[in-house]
């Protein structure tokens, strides 16, 4: 596997696809830092040194990566004592605060996973509005890890899922934060959704059940709201 460092740049997503005619085998990008790094819908995913920020690009038609991605990172982290949750669709959650994410996307052929953690970091490098709700490895174990090492491992472990994807469903709904707890979502058009998480489908699209009981399938969602 073909492994591009950076001490800082303003986003691996964003170097991943300005290059992503160059890369002619699986790439990983990884940087210390990043000074404009992604999150989903366009938000600020703040990377301040001491975190995991990695682009992994590869060629592939594979149906469920938003189940796998996230459920590698969750894995990955258990490996070494973390045990995560996943909320849907793919933020990595500790004890209800949030420790990494993940952002799939694709160019042509290629897929693009973006996958940042929270490592070395300590809660005091992050501003202050987001201190409360999210964590840092270093918060939870009081020791530092080998950041490329978890990258790696996380890559190996998407990759090593892909080949077994009759048990995802279910290994991701173990996972599932909120899972029979009641949401609140707001889709991307702005319209708000109740309801009781029931899992994912094959897709990894969400299931919700509705007071009337009708299921209801969310393909994509802004944001998810459970009760504290
Ligand atoms: C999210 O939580 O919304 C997804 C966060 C994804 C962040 C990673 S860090 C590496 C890669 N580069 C980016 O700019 N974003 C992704």
């Amino acid at each position: 596997m073909n492994i591009i460092r950076f001490e800082r740049i303003n986003s691996t997503q964003d170097y991943a696809k300005e290059h992503i005619s160059s890369f002619t085998e699986p790439t990983i990008i990884i940087a210390k830092e990043q000074t404009e790094g992604k999150g989903r819908y366009g938000r600020r995913f703040l990377s301040p040194e001491g975190g995991l920020y990695l682009s992994f690009i590869i060629e592939l038609d594979f149906p469920s990566l938003n189940i796998v991605a996230p459920l590698g990172i969750a894995e990955s982290l258990s490996r070494i004592g973390i045990e995560t949750k996943i909320l849907w669709p793919n933020d990595i959650i500790y004890k209800g605060k949030k420790i990494g994410g993940v952002i799939i996307e694709r160019i042509d052929k290629k897929i693009i996973i973006g996958i940042g953690i929270n490592c070395n970091n300590r809660i005091d490098d992050f501003d202050e509005y987001l201190r409360e709700n999210i964590t840092t490895i270093y918060e939870i174990k009081k020791e530092k890890i080998d950041i490329e090492e978890l990258g790696i491992s996380i890559v190996e472990q998407i990759l090593y899922l892909m080949k077994d994807y009759e048990f995802l469903k279910d290994l991701y709904e173990r996972r599932m934060e909120g899972i029979g707890k009641k949401v609140k979502i707001i889709k991307d058009d702005g319209e708000e959704i109740k309801g009781i998480i029931k899992g994912i489908n094959e897709n990894g699209e969400l299931i919700l059940r509705n007071n009337d009981n009708k299921s209801i399938v969310v393909i994509s969602a802004k944001k998810l709201i459970l009760p504290d």
